[in-house]
């Protein structure tokens, strides 16, 4: 089977080509392919002849989706237009959901953010033209900008990290999403890590690691971000969490 994954230089999209490597996958980053370009998208599917396509592109700044006029283009437009060509595992959030979690698949999604509210569109116009959709939250791994690579950085440094004690995460190491991707579930799949812990928690685990530096418990409403949801564990959490690893 020939899998094209778009999006290829993020950290779940570089862990999909790393994975998927054995299996001939092959990956195409934004150079390469701009998702929302109707003659790239067209000429990378006469090039490469996919039999699916794996979309982890996706404008990822949660906060920064409300001001970017380019982010409702890739979060929203193109998985369908791309679903619509070709059979398309679409990557969602744990965000389209509020509280109280864990949520199932089959829970009815609501979006509280402009990013949440796109994502939600991206999903039910790839489920319309028959693809499928995954739902991630709270991945780390390597090469990407990540809440765990931030912490490290930070705390490398001997500084004080805030982090929240009051909102329940499950962090998801992105080779086990990866790997998971590699069977292509079909429908609505929820890839989430089985171990739960809050950010303070999530950080003091970075600390224990890195050995320098503090990190300080604070309330979610303390941090001054934009709109977040209360609970958006997912369920069923079926990979391994970050204390197994
Ligand atoms: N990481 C998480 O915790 C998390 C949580 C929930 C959902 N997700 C979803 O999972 C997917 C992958 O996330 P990630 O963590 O791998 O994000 P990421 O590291 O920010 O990677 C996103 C990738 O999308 C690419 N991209 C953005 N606009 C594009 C365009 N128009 N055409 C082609 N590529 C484009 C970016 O390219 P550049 O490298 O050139 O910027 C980047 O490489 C996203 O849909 C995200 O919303 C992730």
């Amino acid at each position: 089977m020939r899998v094209l994954v778009v999006g290829a230089r993020g950290l779940v999209g570089s862990a999909l080509v790393r994975a998927g490597a054995a299996h001939g996958w092959v990956g195409l980053d934004r150079a390469a392919c701009d998702v929302t370009d109707a003659a790239q998208r067209e000429a990378a599917l006469k090039r490469y002849r996919p039999d699916a396509v794996v979309f982890a592109a996706g404008f990822t700044d949660v906060d920064g989706a409300a001001l970017s006029p380019a982010s409702a283009g890739v979060n929203a437009q193109a998985p369908g237009e791309w679903a619509r060509e070709v059979e398309t595992w679409f990557f969602s959030s744990n965000f389209v959901f509020d509280g109280p979690g864990p949520h199932d698949p089959t829970a009815r999604p609501r979006p509280g953010s402009v990013y949440a509210e796109q994502k939600v569109a991206g999903e039910e116009a790839v489920l319309a033209a028959r693809g499928h959709v995954v739902r991630v939250g709270w991945v780390y791994g390597p090469g990407g900008r990540t809440f765990a690579s931030t912490v490290a950085a930070r705390l490398g440094r001997g500084e004080t990290v805030r982090a929240t004690h009051d909102v329940l995460v499950q962090p998801t190491h992105a080779d086990y999403v990866a790997n998971a991707m590699l069977a292509l579930p079909r429908g609505v799949t929820h890839l989430a890590g089985r171990a739960e812990t809050s950010w303070y928690g999530f950080a003091l685990a970075v600390h224990a690691r890195v050995g320098s530096g503090r990190v300080e418990p604070v309330r979610a409403d303390q941090l001054g971000l934009g709109p977040r949801p209360r609970d958006a564990r997912l369920a069923p959490a079926l990979l391994p969490g970050c204390w197994e690893r």
